[in-house]
């Protein structure tokens, strides 16, 4: 049985475990990307940068085909249902600039989204419809001592989609940022908060993908603030999260 099944996550490093001639070059291009990325329109003040793009994965091939963006005042935009469990967006649709073509295409990228959903299991019946990928790249950066970059939702939840991964790009001059992954129960508080027997780890991931990922059902999640270390120059923190779930069919009987 995976470690993802059994414990309901799992910490990876796929820069070994996916290891091929040219993986260094393709990490950079993702790691250069991550250097322009735009402000998150949607938290501005919490120095977010954010991009993202839909994908379907074709169950019976294993493709990757990804959805088409809406274009808005010359820019072209990804629309992300935000799902019920994060507080501060109830039930909300956003939009969020999606992720150009070449990025899309960088085969490091499809690899990281094939060996996340080889890892993710469904029910027989399930897998007769594409499987829907969210893909968003998240960088937090602190300019000021006084600052800190804060992840949505602060505070142990659960996302709402079945499967979340994480892999960490760059980490630079960090403090914080730091994971803990609890019982399903103490989501909405703070890992320091609440009893440690239902906080199953907490750990950081420091080298270029090192990843974890969520069964989203079995536990919560957490990742700290991020503040300015001891270094000169600002506190960056890149992911790439990738959330994995279902085609939703309308129910028959309504
Ligand atoms: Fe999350």
């Amino acid at each position: 049985m995976s470690q993802l099944k059994d414990k309901g996550y799992a910490i990876y490093d796929y820069m070994d475990s996916l290891y091929y001639d040219g993986i260094e070059k393709d990490y950079e291009e993702i790691l250069n990307y991550f250097e322009n990325l735009p402000i998150d329109d949607y938290a501005p003040e919490l120095n977010r940068y954010r991009r993202y793009s839909r994908a379907l994965v074709l169950p019976t091939s294993g493709d990757i085909e990804w959805l088409p963006d809406v274009k808005r005042d010359g820019a072209e935009y990804a629309a992300y249902f935000q799902g019920k469990f994060n507080p501060e967006h109830p039930g909300s649709y956003r939009e969020f600039h999606s992720i150009d073509s070449h990025i899309r295409d960088n085969k490091l990228l499809k690899k990281i989204i094939m060996a996340n959903y080889e890892e993710t299991f469904w029910g027989e019946e399930d897998k007769i419809m594409p499987i829907h990928v969210g893909v968003h790249f998240v960088k937090l950066m602190v300019d000021n001592d006084e600052d800190k970059a804060v992840s949505s939702p602060d505070c142990l939840h659960q996302d709402g989609e079945p499967f979340t991964f994480a892999h960490l790009i760059e980490r630079k001059n960090v403090k914080g940022g730091t994971n803990a992954i609890g019982i399903p129960g103490v989501r909405g508080s703070q890992p320091d908060e609440v009893d440690q027997k239902d906080l199953h780890e907490i750990f950081e991931i420091s080298k270029p993908l090192e990843s974890y990922g969520v069964d989203d059902s079995a536990v919560s999640h957490y990742v700290g603030p991020v503040m300015k270390g001891s270094e000169e120059g600002a506190a960056v923190r890149s992911v790439i999260l990738i959330d994995y779930q279902l085609t939703v069919v309308a129910d028959m009987d309504e």
